[in-house]
Parts: structure tokens; C-alpha cells; sequence
């Protein structure tokens, strides 16, 4: 398996760009089910889940190519031959479940082995069925397999318009019911739906194909159905999770960073915690530019929440930043349980965390010392990437393949500001 060393110590400077959002491209992938036509997404991003996604859908009966040199994908379901998302496919990557309100919509029945994916917590999916059922799905779970039908009885197989009111804030919940509701009959009500730009990027997509949908990006989602979507070509939008992992690249080492691509109303939550932390961030034309203002980094703390809140793909990279702070910061930690496995590896370099339930207490030193770490997520392997930038010494981050997951050439796009790091390419075993 793959490692990067990195030897810290070097300010960074220069310009990254910033890839399409792999949280965007997911849904937008599924969203090809809903339709016979050829279906277009741009700005695809080059990473492992947009693989696994495609193989998923290939499975189920889509052609999928995928120009990672255009960074373009063309997508085409001229039928649904097969409805069963197998668990070797599944149990890589939990954004499998947003086939099943698609495959309903379409043909009135889907097969899902219930998903896998990162490490962090037990992540069900009840709200994704609760939903799908409310709008007249039928599910027998066995065999690890969700079994999904609308009855004949049921508007003669297809899913029905209801008003469905999410007891807490889910994405993939609310993705999964808005693509359902598309081709639903009737009119569907998301209440307190998630209000992530992934969700907007996804409803415009949809709206493109001949959907029918308002309030995407509020609590409150309405959509009537339609009888056919059509095609469509779709830019993805940038991903402000990669963009707010480099932003905290050139806060944790010093320098003076520009994200191409990057905006602050992408980042605007991060870019406030940043700015309490002495960092200055600002829009230019070329991009979203990242420097310490001077001097020391400031202690800053925060509660993870739903969009338009601080994201909890975010945390574990302020955390790498708080290690170095000038004093106490807490992080607290609410959307998924066991999301601090970085926490014993930081420390393992250096840094004063200490956990009490769903916050962390995180007690600035004064340098990070360079260690072998590993990770078991996507977001806590960058934030240890980011700790060993700024750490005296060589850090060996192993397990990349979740860095893989998620950053696309991230060393490529480091090395380019002057980080001093690589790729160990292995095929011991872990
Ligand atoms: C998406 C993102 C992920 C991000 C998360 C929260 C994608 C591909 N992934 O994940 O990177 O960390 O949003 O911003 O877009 N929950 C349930 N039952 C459900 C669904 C969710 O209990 O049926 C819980 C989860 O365990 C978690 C919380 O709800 O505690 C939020 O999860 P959700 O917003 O659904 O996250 P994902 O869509 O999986």
C-alpha cells in the first residue's frame, strides 16, 4: 500500500488549483439513472470513489466513460439491466445508497447491500428508507440487502408525492428523496432538508434534465413530478472540502497560498474561523488567497453543524491547526460519533488533545515533531498530512488509499508550493 513522507518545516507558497467536488460528483453520477438519455458531467474530479461509482452503475446496466484528462464523463442507463447494487461494490463507499431513490423512481424497484465506507460511527441509513417508504416504497431487509419495490397497488409502481419532514439534517437523506421525488407522482415536501451546496448543484442539475423543483439550498424543498427526465450536460462545482483543507496548508506552515478556483462563498464559515485564527483570506481574481497575518496562530473553537454551519469534513484540519495555536481551543464534534481517530495519531506527533464525550480539548504547543501515523478516514489522513507539513521532521502518513478517496494528486499539488513531499509507492500489507 501507498505511503507519503513528508519532511515539514517549509512555508508555502504558490498556487493550487482546486478540483470538482467529489461530494457534488456522487449524486450527480446516480442522477444518470433517472433518465434513458446521455448525460454529461464536466469538471469531474480524478479520484477513487468516482471509480467505484462507476463501477457501481456499470453494474446496474450503465455505460459510463470517464476522460479524466477533459475531466469529463458521459453516462448512459438505456435500461436498467440489472437492479442490484452488490456488496463488494456497496460496502467501498456508503454514497452507494443514492442508487436505490433513483432506481425506484425509474423502474419501481432496486436491490442495495446496506453500505460500508469510512470508519466514522455507525452512519445508518434508516432516514434514505424511512423516507422512500413514506413515499410508497415497500422494503424487505435480509441478507444484508435492502429489497426495494413499489407495489402495483401504488399508482401502478410508481412512488407517490408526500410531505416528508426529516427528523434531524441528512445529505444524503435529502438527495436521495429529491431524485426520488423527480419522477414521483404528485408534489413532494423535503422539511428540514439539508442545505448543502452539494444539494443546490444536485436540484440544478436535475432542473437541467426537466425536473420541476424549488427552495433547494432552504430547509424546505418542493418538487412535482414529472413523467420523463430528459438528458443534460452539468458542470460540477468546485470542492470546498479539498479547498478548505489546502486553505489550512499555508495557516499551519506560514506562507502565502492561492486556490484557484476557490471563492469565499464556498469557505465562508471556514474563512471566519480562519480570520479568529490570525489567518487573512481574501478573494482575488486569480483566486482565493490564504496568509497568516503575522505573528502566532490563535486559538479558536468550534462546533461542527449542518451547512451553513462549521462541517465536520473540516474538523480534523482545524484541529491539526489548533496543535500549533497560542493557547486552548475546544472542538466539539456533532454530526457523527467516533469522528476523532486523528486525535491519537496527532498526539503521537506532539500535540495536548484531550477528549471528554463528542469534544476535544486541544492545548496549543509549540512545535510538532515528525512520526509515523496512519489513518482510518478520508479527512483525518489530511489533517495528519497538514500536522506533518508543519512538524519538525520526516511524518509517514500510511494508508493513503483513503487520501486517494477523496484529494486528487494531492503531493503533485503540495510539492508545487514547495512542500517537501512523496509518494512511497508499496505493496506491503497492512
Ligand atoms: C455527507 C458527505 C460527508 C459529510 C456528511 C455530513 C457525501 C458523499 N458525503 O455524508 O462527506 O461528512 O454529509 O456533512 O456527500 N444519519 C442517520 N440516518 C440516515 C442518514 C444519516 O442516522 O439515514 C446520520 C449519520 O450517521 C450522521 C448524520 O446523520 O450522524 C449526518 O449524516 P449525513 O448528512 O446523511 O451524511 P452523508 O450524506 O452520509
Amino acid at each position: 500500500m501507498d505511503k507519503i513522507a513528508v519532511t515539514g518545516g517549509t512555508p508555502l507558497h504558490g498556487t493550487i488549483p482546486i478540483s470538482g467536488s467529489k461530494n457534488a460528483c456522487l449524486p450527480l453520477m446516480t442522477a444518470a439513472l433517472l433518465t434513458d438519455q446521455s448525460f454529461t458531467l464536466t469538471n469531474v474530479p480524478n479520484l477513487a470513489d468516482m471509480g467505484t461509482m462507476s463501477a457501481l452503475l456499470r453494474s446496474l446496466g450503465a455505460e459510463v466513460t470517464h476522460d479524466t484528462d477533459a475531466q469529463r464523463m458521459d453516462l448512459r442507463v438505456r435500461r436498467l439491466s440489472s437492479p442490484l447494487a452488490h456488496y463488494d461494490i456497496v460496502r467501498k463507499m456508503r454514497a452507494s445508497i443514492l442508487v436505490l431513490g433513483p432506481m425506484l423512481a425509474r423502474d419501481g424497484a432496486g436491490t442495495v447491500s446496506l453500505p460500508g465506507g469510512c470508519a466514522i460511527g455507525a452512519r445508518p441509513v434508516d432516514l434514505h428508507l424511512k423516507g422512500l417508504e413514506a413515499m410508497g416504497a415497500t422494503l424487505d431487509l435480509r441478507d444484508g440487502y435492502v429489497h426495494a419495490t413499489v407495489p402495483r397497488s401504488v399508482n401502478g409502481g410508481r412512488l407517490r408525492g408526500v410531505s416528508y419532514r426529516f427528523p434531524f439534517v441528512s445529505v444524503g437523506a435529502t438527495e436521495n428523496l429529491l431524485m426520488a421525488a423527480t419522477l414521483a407522482k404528485g408534489t413532494t415536501r423535503l422539511v428540514n432538508a439539508a442545505r448543502e451546496p452539494e444539494i443546490v448543484d444536485l436540484a440544478n442539475c436535475l432542473i437541467g434534465m426537466g425536473a420541476r423543483i424549488e427552495g433547494a439550498g432552504t430547509s424546505t424543498i418542493e418538487i412535482e413530478g414529472v413523467e420523463a427526465l430528459s438528458g443534460t450536460e452539468h458542470a460540477v462545482i468546485a470542492d470546498r472540502i479539498e479547498l478548505g483543507s489546502f486553505m489550512i496548508a499555508p495557516a499551519i506552515t506560514g506562507g502565502d497560498v492561492t486556490l484557484q478556483g476557490g471563492a469565499l462563498s464556498l469557505v465562508s464559515t471556514l474563512a471566519e474561523a480562519l480570520d479568529a485564527a490570525g489567518m487573512s483570506v481574501e478573494d482575488t481574481p486569480q483566486g482565493l488567497r490564504v496568509r497568516r497575518r503575522n505573528g502566532a496562530i490563535k486559538p479558536v473553537s468550534l462546533t461542527t453543524e449542518p451547512f451553513p454551519g462549521y462541517a465536520t469534513d473540516l474538523q480534523a484540519q482545524m484541529m491539526a491547526l489548533m496543535t500549533l495555536a497560542d493557547g486552548t481551543s475546544t472542538i466539539t464534534e456533532q454530526i457523527f460519533e467516533n469522528r476523532f481517530m486523528h486525535v491519537p495519531e496527532l498526539t503521537r506527533m506532539g500535540a495536548k488533545i484531550d477528549i471528554v464525550g463528542s469534544t476535544a480539548t486541544v492545548t496549543g504547543v509549540d512545535a510538532l515533531r515528525g512520526a509515523p501515523v496512519m489513518a482510518t478516514d478520508l479527512r483525518a489522513s489530511i489533517s495528519l498530512l497538514l500536522a506533518g507539513l508543519a512538524a519538525e521532521g520526516e511524518t509517514i502518513v500510511s494508508r493513503v488509499y483513503h487520501l486517494d478517496r477523496g484529494y486528487e494528486r494531492v503531493e503533485e499539488k503540495l510539492r508545487a508550493c514547495g512542500a517537501q513531499i512523496e509518494r512511497i509507492t508499496g505493496d506491503d500489507h497492512e
